[in-house]
């Protein structure tokens, strides 16, 4: 039977993400709109970003949170021209988007002392490999697999190397053992279900330290330039970054990390992630047509979560579609190059009130297309 009650918010892309329950655009400052980002009031809500990022993710002493341009990608991307080439370069990576650093580190930096660690879609690559003097780049989560790392006691306390995660759909949703990483990335638009535009990139005091006594062999755009004169550029890590962001970009961040803090902080927003997830766990344990990309629960993300369906590809895209012209479900298909799937976003910004009325159409939708 054709179910009643639909998700008061169907929004469940892996991002854009949705939007904190309870936004409205209305409400953000736009005090700094039309103003230069480099006034003391725009200077002052970018720091803000900064510091409320840094309070509210308990970063350790030393860390440093800088505002950069491209998104994710950009942070990632800066990340590694900066800094690698030093040492060899252990990359692990399970789907696409840790797919595209190998490309980065072998076709692009073209750099040849690299190995390259890499799983299929469902499963995580063998960590033991990485060694501690080498630098390694991994993704904490996943996002087109619906794959994380279970934790991160693999990495070496007295590692020489640097470990670089690309951290954009778990920030705000996993429990991450900051001692363990030197740089971290991450944009708005994931867990905060903030707008995409800028990165976020974390640096540990080693990063630091390794930008300003090592200088790469290759030029470097203005864009992806840290140091001057082999100095860290503070003013990118005190809101004055490299070039203009949007600030209005930045108000609907400070309102989603303002949201963050009144829920109960970060630990809410992990535990209610999870409890999203869990709703998703029973619903494949119930349901025999139904299971989870990932091979096993240790390592299945609890924010992108990537579910495989006894079904063709073209039966999938009609449930899809059945669930996007009933106005319950936008956005669930896996991600271009994953296994065809559905893929459900269990971060914070869901509320788990609409995952539980989304479940009876789900299976609505595979009855009608199955059957
Ligand atoms: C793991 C991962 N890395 C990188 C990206 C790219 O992020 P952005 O578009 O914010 O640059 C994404 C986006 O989905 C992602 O999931």
């Amino acid at each position: 039977m054709k179910p009643s009650l639909k998700p008061i918010n169907p929004n469940f892309s892996s991002g854009p993400c949705t939007k904190r329950p309870g936004y409205n655009i209305s409400a953000l400052n736009l005090d700094s709109l039309g103003r230069s980002h480099r006034s003391a009031l725009g200077k002052a809500r970018l720091q803000k970003a900064i510091d409320e990022t840094t309070r509210l993710l308990d970063l350790p002493d030393g860390y440093k949170v800088g505002i950069v341009p491209g998104s994710d990608t950009g942070a990632m991307e800066m990340a590694m021209w900066s800094l690698l080439g030093q040492r060899p370069v252990d990359i692990f990576s399970w789907e696409s988007f840790g797919a595209g650093w190998v490309t980065d580190v072998t076709k692009q930096l073209k750099l040849e002392d690299t190995r390259s660690f890499v799983a299929n879609y469902g499963d995580i690559p063998d960590f033991s490999q990485a060694k501690p003097e080498h630098d390694i780049i991994f993704t904490w989560n996943g996002t087109t697999s619906g794959v994380k790392v279970k934790d991160a006691d693999w990495i070496s306390d007295k590692r020489g190397g640097l470990t670089i995660c690309d951290a954009t759909s778990a920030v705000f949703a996993m429990d991450i053992d900051w001692t363990k990483i030197d740089v971290a990335t991450f944009s708005w638009q994931k867990v905060l279900g903030g707008e995409g535009a800028h990165g976020m990139l974390i640096l540990s005091p080693r990063a630091v330290e390794r930008l300003e006594s090592y200088t790469p062999s290759w030029p470097l755009p203005k864009i992806f330039r840290l140091t001057s004169k082999g100095q860290l550029i503070d003013g990118i890590f005190q809101g004055a970054t490299i070039n203009t962001p949007s600030m209005l970009c930045v108000e609907d961040y400070l309102d989603a990390l303002n949201w963050i803090g009144e829920i109960g902080g970060l630990s809410a927003a992990i535990t209610k992630s999870e409890a999203n997830l869990a709703v998703l766990a029973k619903y494949v344990n119930d349901n025999a047509w139904i299971d989870f990309l990932a091979a096993n629960e240790d390592i299945c993300s609890n924010t992108s979560v990537c579910l495989q369906l006894k079904a063709t590809d073209e039966q999938i895209k009609a449930i899809i579609k059945l669930l996007a012209n009933e106005k319950v479900a936008f956005d669930i298909g896996a991600y271009k190059d994953a296994p065809s799937g559905l893929r459900i976003w269990c971060g914070a910004t869901v509320e788990k009130t609409d995952l539980v009325a989304l479940l009876p159409w789900l299976t609505w939708a595979y009855e009608q297309v199955i059957e």
